[in-house]
């Protein structure tokens, strides 16, 4: 796999304070990349002290700041398109607000920092860009409309996306994980979901919640690491990386 002239390659990695980015980071740090780790807040405690890591503010939401963090981190070989935001309930209970805030980050977010980071790649000729989604987009789950188009919008977007940049030697790729129990997914959205289940959903929604609290397979932080890292380094024309056993048994034994 070749990278940007460098025996260091550097990955850049959006949404790095919790969770799947997290993990992320310290992994390709193990491996003596030189790390990237963007938040919204930065937050140099979560990570180890190295003079391979580099901790800048970004928010996927805002042109600006996308525009400041790549210009600080100057030339890079692989963006990981990590931030998300989640949120379950009745669609028909959820405003309009809430879906556009999740497109925003979900979709938009990723949308914009793949288009910031497509024109150093072309030119050079390399790169690899690996776009966090989820299972939700390998096979329907209740109660996550909105959750699921803005992750399936970013699917679509990256199939066709990898077919014309791999005529410049440009990776796109997509990595699904499975339900992680263990970031901050569920309480980074938990205000968003206030309400979201009205009493006529109540009595659909209780078994379901009851199933999603007694999981038969989990995905772990490690998991989504290992999916990304296989993404980024491969070499291959592989689009999907499902990451995680209850993902991974979803997407057929993949
Ligand atoms: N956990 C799951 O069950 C699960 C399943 C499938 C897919 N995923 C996907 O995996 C990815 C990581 O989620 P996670 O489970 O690790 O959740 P997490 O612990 O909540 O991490 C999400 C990260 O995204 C960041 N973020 C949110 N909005 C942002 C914005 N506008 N700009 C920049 N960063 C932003 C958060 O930063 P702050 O600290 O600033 O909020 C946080 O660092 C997401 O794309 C999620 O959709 C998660």
């Amino acid at each position: 796999m070749r990278f940007y002239g460098s025996t260091m390659p550097t990955v850049f990695i959006t949404g790095c304070s919790s969770g799947y980015g997290l993990e992320t980071a310290r992994h390709f740090l193990a491996r003596d990349w030189q790390v990237v780790a963007t938040m919204r807040t930065p937050r140099p405690d979560v990570l180890p002290v190295s003079n391979q890591l580099r901790i800048l503010p970004l928010d996927v939401t805002r042109p600006t700041s996308i525009e400041a963090a790549l210009a600080a981190a100057g030339p890079i070989d692989v963006l990981v398109n990590n931030a998300g935001i989640g949120v379950v309930g009745a669609f028909e209970a959820t405003p309009m607000a809430t879906t556009r805030d999740v497109f925003e980050t979900n979709t938009f977010g990723v949308i914009a920092m793949t288009q910031a980071v497509v024109p150093q790649f072309r030119k050079r000729g390399a790169g690899v860009i690996v776009n966090v989604t989820s299972t939700t987009t390998l096979a329907a789950m209740p109660l996550a409309a909105v959750y699921t188009a803005s992750k399936t919008a970013i699917s679509g977007f990256t199939g066709s996306l990898a077919l014309e940049l791999a005529y410049f030697g440009v990776r796109v790729k997509l990595v699904e994980p499975g339900y992680g129990p263990s970031t901050s997914f569920g309480s980074n959205g938990a205000a968003r979901m206030q309400g979201l289940i009205p009493a006529a959903y109540a009595p659909y929604a209780e078994p379901i919640f009851a199933a999603f609290a007694q999981p038969s397979a989990i995905t772990t932080v490690q998991d989504v690491a290992e999916a990304v890292w296989g993404a980024a380094t491969d070499g291959s024309d592989r689009l999907h990386y499902p990451a995680g056993a209850d993902a991974i048994a979803l997407a057929g034994g993949a």
